[in-house]
């Protein structure tokens, strides 16, 4: 089965048409960077653009960087605040005319790991976190994801994580990698004293370069880098567009 898969973010938005068998990219992923506060009126232009890009006439699985109930947003902590409220599937389905199930873009990101990629057969406690404008989180267990918002965890004085352990905060105050590891490191033995997690999954823009910050991160659980890096959001929505109940 083929489902075409689209991640919002915060600096662009990016597809492709995804084996679901297999977890596979199918053509290469097309990406469309968009300015700062997207309004979810252009951001339905921009998504109508990937699936005409695809000639897209099948099922969309689109991941949000929010909170989704059903297919409303109900939180949008890096995009525009009018976000909140809008039906996702009906906002991208009436931009592309095609069947849109909406998912968290960490959540999605678990998926696709937990399927095909670091977590694969993996069937204990994983903690999945994805490092960009904000962090992402989510629980899997026995193979099942669940979306999380540790990101907005309080921390030092109460400001969300995400604000100081983001890949954004690293670009924004120029920290080195060590540095930025360091906060991580923190973040991170926070959650474990909390979750209790046997694996742990950092993905993101910034996994493709792991090997500069986990020697910073000392964990209990055995840390991994995602296999599908940045992509994984779009593979995870393409799957959740056949899951979704
Ligand atoms: C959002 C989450 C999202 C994460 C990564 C956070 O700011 O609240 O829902 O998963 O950013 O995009």
């Amino acid at each position: 089965m083929k489902t075409l898969g689209i991640d919002i973010g915060g600096s662009a938005i990016k597809g492709a048409p995804v084996d679901t068998t297999t977890g596979k990219l199918l053509a290469e992923r097309h990406r469309i960077e968009v300015r700062k506060h997207l309004t979810p009126a252009a951001a339905a232009k921009v998504v109508a653009e990937i699936a005409a890009h695809f000639r897209w006439r099948g099922r969309i699985g689109v991941g949000f960087p929010g909170v989704i109930e059903k297919s409303t947003i109900r939180t949008s902590a890096n995009l525009h605040p009018r976000f909140v409220r809008c039906d996702g599937a009906k906002l991208f389905g009436q931009a592309t005319g095609c069947r849109v199930a909406m998912i968290n873009d960490a959540a999605a990101a678990g998926i696709a790991e937990m399927r095909f990629g670091a977590g694969r057969r993996f069937m204990g406690k994983a903690l999945l976190l994805t490092l960009g404008t904000g962090v992402g989180t989510c629980l899997a267990y026995q193979g099942v994801v669940a979306p999380l918002e540790f990101g907005h965890f309080p921390w030092k004085g109460g400001r969300d994580a995400e604000k100081f352990v983001s890949s954004a905060a690293r670009e924004n105050e120029d920290l080195s990698w060590e540095e930025w590891g360091g906060r991580l490191h923190e973040f991170i033995a926070e959650l474990e004293r909390l979750f209790w997690p046997e694996l742990i999954i950092l993905g993101g823009g910034a996994s493709a370069k792991h090997e500069r910050f986990f020697p910073c991160i000392r964990t209990r659980a055995r840390l991994v880098p995602a296999k599908f890096f940045n992509q994984a959001g779009i593979v995870g929505a393409a799957l959740w567009a056949v899951e979704a109940k």
